[in-house]
């Protein structure tokens, strides 16, 4: 139990690729909030501005952004909040806007010393008409998350990656050589990384499906990897933190190519940031936070103290 009831507006749902699964974060965020005793509005966010000031009235002591994809998750909805002057949740505008840019994000996390796996940005154009570089790679679009438009370009894969008019998000993409071996995620709470969970998903690779359909993904938490690359991987995940200018809340996501060619320490790789990591009951916040003893109420009430404007 919080001692400050509080008066808290969660904003879900909302206009994105991610909408369903944000809808569901954001009822698991309800739950948290009735749980500490909390008053909450839910408001599922549209382009209808004056709706949301309605629903912004009477004026909530705190917005728990719930959002994940393009305006929850960019900056967009942090820069109206930052003009209303209502504190809200997670990161402010530009370490939101920089972690959604990959292309960006990958600049400054290898300024910083960094390891990315490297790539470039180039129009659909090019990709339509051939391999871009040697196979096996990886297409994504610029500005999406949970998966939504990665495709990874095998070998023996005779379908082109972007079939002209079925690629919805934009005309430049991001290509990056595709890294073999594992996946590790790694969430941060303010100043503290909080564990290494290794994803593996049934099969196939860790896409919407696998990361939103219970069983499809086995969460290994602590990532059964060797002791230098969890140390290495928490200390990145902090450092991505720290170079974006995260808030509150952030999950780095890693690929760790375990060949033995890659030597001992050298294997590990940063993808992104995500600033609104999933806070369903299958997420792997929650769940690292839980491996810490911390409940999903106390995370969700963590992120309340952290709430602030830019
Ligand atoms: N360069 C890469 N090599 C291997 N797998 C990749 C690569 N880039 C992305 N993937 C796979 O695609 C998933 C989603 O990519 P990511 O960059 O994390 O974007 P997002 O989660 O925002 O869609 C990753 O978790 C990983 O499984
Ligand atoms: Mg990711």
């Amino acid at each position: 139990m919080s001692a400050t009831k509080l008066r808290v507006a969660v904003l879900y749902g909302g206009f994105s690729a991610e909408r369903e699964v944000s809808l569901v974060s954001g009822k698991a965020c309800l739950e948290a909030l009735s749980t500490l005793g909390h008053e909450a509005v839910a408001i599922d966010m549209t382009r209808d501005l004056a709706a949301l000031m309605a629903a912004l009235t009477p004026r909530p002591d705190v917005v728990l952004n719930a959002l994940h994809g393009r305006w929850g998750e960019d900056g967009c909805v942090q820069g109206l909040l930052n003009v209303l002057g209502i504190p809200y949740t997670h990161s402010g505008l530009l370490a939101s806007s920089l972690a959604m840019h990959k292309p960006t994000a990958k600049r400054l996390f290898e300024a910083a010393g960094l390891r990315c796996p490297g790539g470039e940005v180039l129009h659909r154009s090019v990709v339509e008409a051939g391999d871009p570089m040697p196979r096996p790679y990886v297409v994504k679009p610029i500005e999406e998350g949970s998966s939504v438009g990665v495709v990874i370009v095998q070998a023996g894969d005779n379908v082109p990656p972007i079939q002209t008019g079925a690629w919805p998000y934009g005309e430049r993409v991001l290509v990056e050589p595709y890294i073999p071996g594992r996946e590790l995620t790694v969430s941060v709470m303010g100043d503290r990384a909080l564990a290494v969970t290794e994803l593996r998903p049934k099969r196939g690779f860790y896409n919407y499906e696998a990361k939103y359909t219970g069983g499809k993904t086995e969460h290994l938490v602590p990532a059964p990897v060797p002791e230098p690359i969890y140390a290495q991987a928490m200390e990145e995940a902090l450092a991505a933190h720290r170079t974006l200018g995260c808030r509150g809340v952030s999950r780095a996501d890693f690929r760790y190519d375990d060949r033995p060619e890659q030597g001992e320490a050298g294997g590990l790789y940063l993808l992104e940031v995500n600033t609104q990591p999933g806070m369903t009951p299958l997420s792997l916040v929650p769940e690292q936070a839980a491996y810490l003893g911390i409940s999903f109420p106390e995370l969700v009430g963590w992120m309340l103290e952290q709430a602030a404007c830019d």
